[in-house]
């Protein structure tokens, strides 16, 4: 087990596009090791996601998992994901209730490597990412709500791009203990119904 720091915002690592991985280097011990080394260092810092160049490495592989996670506890369930090389983009929803337009939600965010702060940004209810995992194998997935939400702030950190950029009401920043005091208890009703109605 090997937790990594994490770099912090103002780091230009975070701000360059990660590059992509070919299969050789995928199938690497270095970059299996890295991967390793990612998942580690999420679970370390409760991270519910960690994109590689928040270690420091510019390669386009980012790990998710939610599990129980006391950072954010409104957050359901994600299995641990590893993806590599992922393209996201946002569609239409695919339970009947795609009238073709593209729905947004407001979703309170925090980063690992922005210590101590939270905003609010817009993120797409239903994505399709397509990636490969550790092993080389390319998937097709939709997702949807929060965990759309997830993988777009971490496919967002393979671009150089923070939450941070996201927010469009600097009003919104906290630090977490003013988020606990004055802000959790709205947004964790709001965020509730939300998870209740979309199912993720
Ligand atoms: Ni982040």
């Amino acid at each position: 087990m090997t937790v990594r720091e994490i770099v912090t915002v103002g780091h230009p690592v975070l701000r360059e596009r990660a590059r992509e991985v070919t299969v050789d280097e995928l199938a690497s011990v270095e970059v299996q090791q890295l991967i390793d080394d990612l998942i580690d260092t999420m679970r370390h810092a409760n991270g519910a996601g960690i994109a590689a160049n928040q270690i420091g490495v510019p390669l386009r592989i980012a790990v998710i998992e939610v599990n129980d996670n006391p950072r954010y506890p409104y957050k359901p369930r994600i299995p641990l994901t590893v993806i590599v090389n992922p393209v996201i983009e946002p569609v239409a929803a695919d339970d009947g209730t795609d009238d073709g337009t593209d729905e947004m939600v407001e979703i309170n965010e925090g980063c690992l490597s922005v210590p101590n702060l939270r905003g609010s940004v817009m993120r797409h209810v239903n994505v399709r990412v397509r990636h490969l995992d550790r092993g080389g194998a390319a998937h097709d997935e939709r997702k949807r709500g929060l965990t759309a939400g997830t993988f777009q702030h971490e496919c967002d950190h393979l671009d150089g791009v923070l939450f941070l950029d996201r927010v469009t009401d600097p009003r919104t920043f906290t630090t977490w203990e003013q988020f606990e005091r004055f802000h959790r208890a709205a947004f964790i009703e709001r965020i509730t119904a939300f998870v209740a109605r979309v199912g993720s």
